[in-house]
C-alpha cells in the first residue's frame, strides 16, 4: 500500500491496532464471502437461531432476548435509552470519558434529565460513586463497563452492589462496546437491564450492527414508556427476531460473519478468551512500564485488557505519534479523544490477535516513540514484553 501523503511505500499487512475496529478473521471473511440472501427466505431461522443463542452465551444470559440493529454502538445507546425511558426521567451517568460523555449527551437529546457525575478521565466508576449519588427518581444508571478512550474498565458488579444496597431500583444500563468477547461480563449474575455493543470490537466483524441484550424488566418498561421512536423500537424486532427474521432488511452478509465469529469465541471458550486478553495486556502493559511512561489508569485492577492508553503529556505530541504510525510504518494506533487529544495515545489490543502481533505492534510503538522524540531505549518495551509472554507461559 503506498500513502498518497508521503513519499514512503508502505509494504506488508496493515496493523489495525486501534481499540476496534479490529481485526477481522480469515474464516470470518471468507463466511461473509458468498451471494446476498434472501432476508425473508428459507435460510434465515437457522441462521437467526443459532445467533440469539450463541449472542446469549457470550452476553452470559439463559433468558434475555438479544436485539440486532442496523447500525452501531451509537445507534445502541439510542436504543436502550428509546425503549425503556420516557421524556423527563432522571437517570444518573459517570463522566469518565469520551464515550460516557457522549452516551449522556445522547440521553440529553432525547429529553432526559441527566444526573452526571464528574470523574478524573482515567478512573472507574467506584461503587463509593453509585452510592453517593442514586437517588429514589433515578430511572436508569448508565454505566460504561469499559470506557475505550482512557482504558478503564469499572466493576460493574461493584456498581450492581451499590444499587442494591441503595434500596433503590433504577433500570442498570451497560455500554459494553469494548469489553463483550473480551472482558468478562455477566448480564445474568450483575442483574444487567440492558446491554449493548456494535459488532466492531471483540465480536471480531467489520462495523455495521448494534447488538443489545435486554432483559425482562427491560422489556415490560417499553411497553409502557412514551419515548417516541420507530426504527430503534426494540418490540417488532424481538418478536420477528424469535421467529426468524427481521422488520428491516438486515446487514444480511454480516449476520453470515457474525455466525462465524460467535462459533470462534465458543470454541475457543469464552474464559480462555479472557485470559487471553488479560495476558496481551499485561504484555503491552510491561512495555509502557519499561519505557518509563504512565498509563491514563492509575488502578492497576482497573487497567483495561482491550486496549491501553498511554499519556506522553509534556513529553511529545500523541498525535504525531500516531501519524508516524500511519505514514512509516503501516501501523493504525487510537489518537487521544476529546481534552486527551495530542496528550494521550491508545493500543488496541482486543478481537482476533495473538503474542506476534502484540510484540510487532509494541515494537511499531517503540519506533514510532523513538522518531516522534520521546526517549526510550529501542528494544526495552519489547524485551519487557517477551519477558513477561515467556513467564506467564
Ligand atoms: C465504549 C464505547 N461506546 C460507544 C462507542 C460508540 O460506538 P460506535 O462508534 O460504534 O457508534 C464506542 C466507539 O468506539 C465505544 O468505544
Amino acid at each position: 500500500m503506498s500513502d498518497p501523503h508521503t513519499e514512503h511505500f508502505l509494504t506488508g499487512r496493515h496493523f489495525l491496532q486501534i481499540p476496534g475496529p479490529t481485526n477481522v478473521p480469515d474464516r470470518v471473511l471468507r463466511a461473509m464471502d458468498r451471494p446476498v440472501p434472501d432476508h425473508r427466505g428459507p435460510e434465515m431461522p437457522a441462521l437467526v437461531g443459532e445467533l440469539r443463542e450463541n449472542l446469549r452465551a457470550v452476553f452470559k444470559t439463559d433468558r434475555s432476548e438479544p436485539v440486532l440493529f442496523p447500525g452501531s454502538g451509537t445507534g445502541g445507546w439510542e436504543a436502550a435509552l428509546v425503549n425503556t425511558l420516557s421524556p423527563g426521567d432522571r437517570v444518573l451517568s459517570f463522566q469518565n470519558g469520551h464515550f460516557a460523555r457522549l452516551w449522556a449527551e445522547v440521553a440529553r437529546a432525547h429529553g432526559l434529565v441527566v444526573d452526571e457525575v464528574q470523574l478524573r478521565w482515567g478512573d472507574a466508576v467506584g461503587a463509593d460513586d453509585v452510592q453517593s449519588s442514586l437517588r429514589g427518581e433515578h430511572r436508569a444508571v448508565m454505566i460504561v463497563h469499559n470506557e475505550t478512550s482512557t482504558g478503564v474498565t469499572t466493576d460493574v458488579a461493584a456498581v450492581r452492589g451499590a444499587i442494591d444496597a441503595s434500596g433503590h431500583d433504577p433500570l442498570l444500563l451497560v455500554d459494553t462496546v469494548s469489553s463483550l468477547g473480551s472482558i468478562d461480563f455477566r448480564f445474568d449474575d450483575w442483574r444487567v437491564d440492558v446491554a449493548l455493543t456494535g459488532t466492531q470490537k471483540g465480536l471480531m466483524l467489520p462495523p455495521g450492527t448494534a447488538v443489545l441484550c435486554v432483559n425482562e424488566r427491560a422489556r415490560a418498561a417499553s411497553e409502557t414508556n412514551t419515548m417516541p421512536r420507530y426504527f430503534y423500537d426494540w418490540r417488532p424486532v424481538i418478536a420477528d427476531m424469535s421467529r426468524g427474521f427481521f422488520p428491516y432488511t438486515p446487514a444480511t452478509l454480516l449476520l453470515f460473519g457474525m455466525r462465524e465469529a460467535l462459533r470462534m469465541l465458543l470454541e475457543e471458550g469464552l474464559e480462555n478468551v479472557f485470559v487471553r486478553h488479560a495476558r496481551l495486556a499485561e504484555t503491552t502493559r510491561r512495555a509502557v512500564g519499561a519505557w518509563d511512561l504512565a498509563l491514563l489508569c492509575r488502578e492497576p485492577a482497573r487497567s483495561s485488557n482491550s486496549l491501553t492508553a498511554v499519556s506522553v503529556d509534556g513529553q511529545a505530541d500523541a498525535d504525531r505519534i500516531v501519524r508516524i504510525g500511519h505514514e512509516r510504518l503501516n501501523i493504525a494506533l487510537g489518537v487521544g479523544l476529546g481534552p486527551l487529544k495530542g496528550k494521550v495515545f491508545r493500543i488496541g489490543h482486543l478481537g482476533w490477535l495473538g503474542e506476534l502481533e502484540v510484540l510487532a505492534t509494541l515494537a511499531g510503538v517503540e519506533l514510532a516513540l523513538q522518531r516522534a522524540g520521546v526517549s526510550v531505549a529501542l528494544g526495552s518495551g519489547v524485551a519487557a514484553a517477551q519477558q513477561y509472554l515467556k513467564d506467564s507461559a
